[in-house]
C-alpha cells in the first residue's frame, strides 16, 4: 500500500484528481470504478477542472459505480445516479452508453447483481477503483462481517452507515435499509486501486484498515490482500497512524526505488 498524506482536503482531491487524469491518459479507454459520498466530491470537481482546462478526454472511458440504494429510482435526488450526473458526468465529455450505476428500483436486484457482474467482466475487468472508506471501515456497503470473496448483490445496511447517511434525507426513517452493492471480490478484481478519506471522524478507522489485523469486521482491510493500492490521506484522516515518518519518506523518495534496483 502507499499512503500519501497531504495537507487538507483541498490537497487530497487534486493529488487523487491527478492519479486518475494519469491513467485515462495512459489508458483512453480506461474502465473506472467510481464512489460516491462527500470524500470524492472534491475529486470530481478537479477531473471537471482538468477536462474543462487540459481537454482530458473521458470519451471512451467506462465507467462502474459500486453501489445504489434499494428502492430509489435513477432520478430520485437521494440516489447515487443523481449524485453522479450531478458531480460529474454531466460536466464532462463520458459516453453516458457506458456508464453504469446500479439500479436501485429493479424488480429483480439478484438477477440484476448478476448482470451488472457480467458488464464488468464484459468490458475487461475494473482497471482503477475509486474508493471511500465509512465509519464502519465499509468499502462501498459491504459492511462489518461481508466476504472478502463477495461479489455483486443486496446488503443490509449497518447502524452505523444509516446514521452516518441520515444526513442526505429529511429524517433517519427515509433512509433505505438496503443497497445494491458491489463485493469485496468484486472489488479486489480491479487492477488498481485508490482509496481517499479526509477528516478527524476518520483517523480511527484509517489507521484499522491500515495499520490494524486483516479483519472482515473492518471490511476496508481486504486492500491489504491488493498489490495496487494508493491511499491519498488528509492531513485529519492521517492524524492516528503510527509510521507516517516512514510513509513520507517513501513517497518523497520512490525516485530512489529504481537506482537502487540492480545496485
Ligand atoms: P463519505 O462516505 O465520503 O460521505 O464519508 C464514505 C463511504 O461511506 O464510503
Amino acid at each position: 500500500m502507499e499512503i500519501i498524506v497531504t495537507p487538507n482536503y483541498e490537497e487530497m482531491s487534486k493529488t487523487s484528481a491527478k492519479i486518475i487524469a494519469n491513467e485515462i491518459r495512459r489508458k483512453h479507454d480506461l474502465v473506472l470504478g467510481l464512489a460516491t459520498g462527500d470524500t470524492p466530491v472534491g475529486t470530481y470537481e478537479e477531473l471537471v477542472k482538468i477536462h474543462k482546462e487540459e481537454g482530458l478526454d473521458f470519451s471512451k472511458i467506462s465507467s462502474f459505480n459500486l453501489d445504489e440504494y434499494v428502492g430509489l429510482a435513477p432520478l430520485h435526488k437521494n440516489s447515487y445516479n443523481y449524485f453522479m450526473h450531478d458531480n460529474f458526468f454531466k460536466h464532462i465529455n463520458i459516453n453516458m452508453a457506458n456508464v453504469y450505476v446500479p439500479q436501485g428500483n429493479t424488480n429483480d436486484p439478484e438477477e440484476f447483481s448478476r448482470w451488472y457482474e457480467l458488464q464488468i467482466k464484459r468490458v475487461g475487468g475494473i482497471d482503477l477503483q475509486i474508493l471511500g472508506i465509512g465509519g464502519d471501515g465499509h468499502i462501498a456497503f459491504n459492511e462489518p462481517g461481508s466476504s472478502f470473496a463477495s461479489r455483486t448483490r443486496v446488503k443490509a445496511l449497518y447502524k452505523q452507515t444509516i446514521e452516518d447517511n441520515s444526513r442526505f434525507f429529511s429524517s433517519m426513517e427515509e433512509v433505505p435499509r438496503f443497497a445494491i452493492t458491489m463485493g469485496i471480490g468484486t472489488i479486489l478484481e480491479a487492477r488498481k486501486i485508490l482509496l481517499i478519506a479526509n477528516g478527524k471522524k476518520k483517523a480511527d478507522v484509517v489507521a484499522s484498515f491500515i495499520e490494524g489485523p486483516v479483519t472482515s469486521q473492518i471490511t476496508a482491510t481486504a486492500l491489504q490482500l491488493h498489490t495496487h493500492v494508493t491511499v491519498v490521506l488528509d492531513q485529519d484522516a492521517a492524524s492516528k497512524l503510527t509510521r507516517t515518518e516512514y510513509y513520507n519518506w517513501v513517497r518523497d523518495n520512490k525516485h530512489m526505488v529504481h537506482k537502487s534496483v540492480g545496485r
